[in-house]
């Protein structure tokens, strides 16, 4: 068994635009799905108040006296600098972040892209290569021009991949000397619980919103493998990514009935990789699009197009696993169970680092390719002491233990070439818009209505991170 790991493998973090950058008009930035999305205090921290959305309720978030956290995030656009010293410090060797499609499409059709965003990050990318931080590049992550909800429908409208598209490729070519890892679309199989930030669709616009979601998606798919073809035609040695938020889910006891529901479930995530890795729709989900009235209308061509295109790595997001009860729970991804084994923490995600070693093995059983641990990480409301130091050994402890997991797949012969622990800096939380859950090595002192010093602190888990880096694993 290797103690360490493989000298290639990078360490690292991971951030998306919408969740640090802030500015959210500044340099001709046009109005994203996150810029109108409130912080809402009274709302309880498991509740997902911006999943499924309506007509009613967009307009409400739009006109609303609301507090809009991200609309500032934490001042990453005029302080990045400042953030990469902070994680150069650390040793990191890769910062995962996106590109935000509003600013280099304001509105997502215009016809020419606006050069100030694509400044922007000419001077990011370049600054991070100085300092030895590769990035890896999400060219979409929950960040929708609002225009494309408002006006189009959303991904649900074909059109969305000619626009996608075009975005993609400029951002492309214009960085693809400076970036050589990118992922498309970040959790591409999100589609329930993070169902308008993924898809930008209104409930009360189309028929029938299930049909409407996979739809949705498998336009997703075609841009996807539109993207990656561009991408290996301009510059052979870019690699593409498809990434998956993990949702596998265990049987909550042994019982055939539980551990029935369980596979079918679990089947209903398997095929969103592999549709972009394998290249083809699975019988078992065509069966279920039938039993289920769902029809999807695939253009001539398209399915070549997912076949000749697949991804060249796969990007996965772990937190936390949860368990399926036969008899409460349902085919209906959202309806799953806590585990009774494990703790949750206080917005009920249950900690469970086997499942990191269990779920990455198994997805390179299936599919070996390539991978990537694009997010992995303990929200925490933490706390600063008096004399400016957070104690965070709970941060410590979950990360060991998954990044041990992850050594673990690695020593069973998982080919995984990086970890991006999710903000490595503390930044807007996607689900609930706090800035109080905090996922960071470094404390950053806003609090959730973006008042506060703004002052970078290093947590306790800042230093530890380092000696995990310099030692590759060896310390842990
Ligand atoms: C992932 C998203 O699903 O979860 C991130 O890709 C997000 O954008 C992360 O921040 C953690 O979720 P939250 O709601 O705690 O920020």
């Amino acid at each position: 068994m290797n103690k360490t790991f493989p000298n290639s493998f990078m360490f690292g973090g991971a951030i998306a635009a919408n969740q640090a950058e802030g500015a959210f008009d500044k340099d001709g930035k046009g109005l994203s799905t996150a810029d109108i999305q409130p912080y809402l205090p009274g709302v309880s921290k498991t509740e997902l108040h911006f999943n499924n959305m309506d007509s009613k309720t967009l307009e409400k978030y739009i006109q609303g006296d609301y507090y809009y956290p991200k609309r500032a995030g934490v001042h990453f656009y005029e302080r990045y600098q400042e953030y990469i010293d902070a994680l150069a410090a650390m040793h990191c060797q890769t910062l995962r972040l996106s590109i935000a499609w509003t600013r280099i499409f304001p509105n997502g059709d215009e016809s020419t892209p606006n050069e100030e965003g694509l400044k922007f990050y000419d001077q990011l990318f370049d600054y991070m290569h100085k300092k030895g931080i590769e990035p890896i590049v999400t060219i979409n992550h929950y960040e929708l021009p609002l225009n494309l909800v408002q006006n189009y429908g959303g991904w649900y409208n074909h059109k969305l991949i000619d626009l996608f598209v075009r975005y993609s490729e400029i951002i492309l070519k214009r960085y693809h000397e400076k970036v050589k890892y990118w992922i498309v679309i970040n959790q591409i199989n999100l589609i329930h619980f993070e169902a308008f930030a993924s898809l930008g669709i209104l409930m009360d616009k189309v028929d029938n919103y299930e049909q409407a979601k996979y739809q949705a998606v498998h336009h997703q798919f075609v841009a996807s493998a539109r993207v990656t073809k561009y991408a290996h035609q301009l510059d052979p040695s870019l690699k593409m990514g498809v990434m998956l938020a993990d949702s596998l889910s265990d049987p909550m006891t042994p019982s055939p009935e539980d551990t029935l529901l369980t596979f079918k479930r679990n089947r209903l995530q398997y095929y969103f990789g592999d549709v972009a890795i394998r290249g083809k729709y699975p019988q078992f989900i065509l069966n279920y699009f039938k039993d289920n009235n769902i029809k999807l209308d695939i253009k001539n061509g398209e399915l070549d197009e997912l076949k000749d295109n697949t991804a060249d790595f796969l990007c996965v997001s772990y937190y936390y696993t949860n368990t399926i009860d036969a008899n409460k729970d349902s085919m209906d991804p959202s309806t799953v169970e806590n585990n009774p084994y494990i703790k949750a923490n206080e917005w009920g995600w249950g900690i469970n680092p086997n499942g990191l070693y269990i779920r990455i093995s198994s997805y390179w059983d299936r599919y070996h390719l390539p991978m990537m641990i694009g997010e992995n990480g303990f929200g925490y409301d933490d706390v600063l002491t008096d004399d400016q130091k957070i104690h965070d050994d709970y941060r410590i402890d979950y990360t060991s233990k998954h990044l041990q997991s992850l050594l673990r797949a690695i020593n069973d012969g998982a080919d995984i070439f990086a970890y991006c622990s999710w903000g490595p800096f503390d930044i807007i939380s996607a689900g609930t818009s706090e800035m109080s859950k905090r996922y960071g090595f470094i404390y950053v002192d806003y609090d959730n209505f973006g008042k506060g010093s703004g002052k970078l602190i290093p947590k306790d888990s800042f230093d530890w991170y380092k000696e995990v880096i310099d030692t590759r694993g060896a310390s842990l």
